[in-house]
C-alpha cells in the first residue's frame, strides 16, 4: 500500500486513493480503482490533469524549463552529445561507451536502405503532394515489407523494427522532398554519419559530388537532439495509443506522424516562419501583437505557448544559438532572424503573454535555420517527425516491455439523446 492516501468524498461517502510518488515531478493520485468503487469517472479532455502511463525517459519541469532524457539536462546533450547517441540513450537508458555507440551507429548505417519496391510508391502521390502525407503513407507501408520485424511479442523483433524506423526515416524523407522537386532518388552512403547521409541524399544530385558542410552537420544534428523526445506529447500519446492495441510498430509511428502534422504540434514550426514571413518587417510587430490578443481573431503567435513549458522552453534557447551558427557558416543574414528576436522581445514585454506564461517555444526559431540551410517549409514537419521518431519507438518499446501494459480506452460523459425509439421514415 503506497504511504500516501487522497480522500475523495462523494455525496456522503470517503474514499481513500493511493498517491504514486515518481523519482521527480508532481505525485499521482492512482485512481485506477475509482470506476469500480465509486462508479465514476473523471473527466479531462485534453488530458491537462492526467498521468496517461509511467515512464522512466523524458522528464519536463515546464514551470522551471527543464527537459531532461534519462536524467541528462537537454542543454548539455545539445552541446557535447550526437543525435545517434541521444537515441542509444533514449533506447537503452543509458550512455553507450565507444563501442556501443560504434556498434548501434553501424547498425543503424546498415538500415537506411529501403526495399526497392517502395520507390514505386512514392510515384503515386502528386509531384505538389505535402512530404507528411507522403511519410505518413510510406511509414505505414513498411509494415507490408518488413514482416519478419512486426512480432511485437518478441524482443529481438521490436529492436530490429525500431533500427530500421530510425535508420530509414532520413531516406523516406528525403525521397519525399526530391519527388517534390522531380529529381531522382539519391541512395544512401554508408560512409557518411547520419546526419551528414540525410544532408546528401537531401540535397545531394547524382551529376554531382555533394560535400557536407561540417557547421550544418552539426547543427542539423542539433536540430534531431532537439526534438528526439518530449514525454507524453500529443503524437508520442497516439504512438502509445495505437501501440496499446497490438499493432505494429510501423503502423503506429504512421499514426504518430499524422498526429505531428497539426498545426498545434509540429506543423507549428512552418507556420512559424510563414507567420515571420508574413510579418516581414519589425514595424507590423505590434499589429500582429494586438491580433494575436483579440479573441475575436484566430490569430495566434506561433511557435508561442506550450501546454507544458510555462517558461522559456529550453529547447529555443539552444535553437536562437544555433542560427546564429548556421548564418555565420552559410553567410546569410536573413532579416526575418531579426524579425522573430524582436517579436519575441515585444511579446514577453507586454502583460497578456507575461499573465498567460506564452514563451517561445522550439518551433520558434528552428524554421529559420532550417530555411537557411535549404528546406522548404512543407520539409519542417517531416524533419520534426523524422527525430521524433526515436522518441516514438523508445516510448513504444518501453510500452510494451512493461507486462501489465493494457489497451488504451478512455471513457467519456455522454450528453447525447437517451434511448428513443425508432420513427419509420414517413411518420419523421
Ligand atoms: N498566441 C496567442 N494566445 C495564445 C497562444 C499564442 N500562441 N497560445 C496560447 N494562447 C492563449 C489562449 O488563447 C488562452 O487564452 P485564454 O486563457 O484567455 O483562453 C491561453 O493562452 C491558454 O492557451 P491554451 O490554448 O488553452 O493552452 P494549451 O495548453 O491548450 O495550448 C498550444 C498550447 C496549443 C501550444 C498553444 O499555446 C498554441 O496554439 N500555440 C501556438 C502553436 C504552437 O506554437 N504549437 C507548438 C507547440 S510545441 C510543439 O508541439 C513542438
Amino acid at each position: 500500500m503506497a504511504d500516501k492516501q487522497a480522500k475523495l468524498n462523494v455525496g456522503d461517502q470517503g474514499f481513500d486513493f493511493p498517491v504514486l510518488e515518481g523519482s521527480c515531478g508532481p505525485d499521482v493520485v492512482d485512481i485506477r480503482k475509482l470506476y469500480g468503487q465509486t462508479g465514476k469517472f473523471t473527466f479531462d479532455p485534453g488530458y491537462k490533469s492526467t498521468a496517461s502511463c509511467e515512464s522512466a525517459l523524458t522528464y519536463i519541469d515546464g514551470q522551471e524549463g527543464v527537459l531532461l532524457h534519462r536524467g541528462y539536462p537537454i542543454g548539455q546533450l545539445a552541446e557535447n552529445s550526437s543525435f545517434m547517441e541521444t537515441a542509444y540513450l533514449l533506447l537503452n537508458g543509458e550512455l553507450p561507451s565507444g563501442q556501443e555507440l560504434d556498434t548501434f551507429e553501424n547498425t543503424i548505417t546498415h538500415h537506411t536502405m529501403l526495399h526497392e519496391q517502395l520507390r514505386q510508391f512514392y510515384q503515386g502521390f502528386r509531384r505538389d503532394a505535402h512530404p507528411m502525407a507522403i511519410m505518413c503513407g510510406v511509414v505505414g507501408a513498411l509494415s507490408a515489407f518488413y514482416h519478419d520485424s512486426t512480432d511485437i511479442s518478441d524482443p529481438e523483433h521490436r529492436k530490429i523494427s525500431s533500427h530500421r524506423l530510425i535508420a530509414k526515416m532520413p531516406t523516406i524523407a528525403a525521397m519525399a522532398y526530391k519527388y517534390s522537386l522531380g529529381q531522382p532518388f539519391v541512395y544512401p552512403d554508408n560512409s557518411l554519419s547520419y546526419t551528414g547521409n540525410f544532408l546528401r541524399m537531401t540535397f545531394g544530385v547524382p551529376a554531382e559530388e555533394y560535400e557536407v558542410i561540417p557547421e550544418v552537420e552539426k547543427a542539423m544534428d542539433r536540430i534531431f537532439i532537439l526534438h528526439a523526445d518530449h514525454e507524453q506529447n500529443a503524437s508520442t500519446s497516439t504512438v502509445r495509443l495505437a501501440g496499446s492495441s497490438g499493432a505494429n510498430p510501423f503502423a503506429c509511428i504512421a499514426a504518430g506522424i499524422a498526429c505531428l502534422w497539426g498545426p498545434a504540434h509540429g506543423g507549428a514550426n512552418e507556420a512559424a516562419l510563414n507567420m515571420l514571413r508574413e510579418i516581414g518587417t519589425p514595424d507590423k510587430i505590434p499589429h500582429y501583437i494586438e491580433r494575436a490578443k483579440d479573441k475575436n481573431d484566430p490569430f495566434r503567435l506561433m511557435g508561442f505557448g506550450h501546454r507544458v513549458y510555462k517558461n522559456y522552453d529550453p529547447r529555443a534557447t539552444v535553437m536562437q544559438e544555433t542560427v546564429r551558427e548556421v548564418f555565420e557558416a552559410l553567410k546569410v543574414d536573413d532579416p526575418v532572424f531579426e524579425t522573430a528576436m524582436r517579436l519575441e522581445e515585444l511579446a514577453l514585454n507586454d502583460d497578456y503573454f507575461r499573465e498567460k506564461k506564452l514563451f517561445p517555444n522550439v518551433d520558434f526559431y528552428s524554421g529559420i535555420i532550417l530555411s537557411a540551410i535549404g528546406f522548404p517549409t512543407t520539409m519542417f514537419t517531416a524533419l520534426f517527425a523524422l527525430a521524433r521518431t526515436v522518441g516514438w519507438v523508445a516510448q513504444w518499446n518501453e510500452m510494451i516491455s512493461d507486462p501489465a501494459q493494457v489497451i488504451g480506452r478512455p471513457r467519456q460523459l455522454y450528453t447525447g439523446p437517451t434511448q428513443r425509439d425508432y420513427i419509420p421514415v414517413d411518420k419523421r
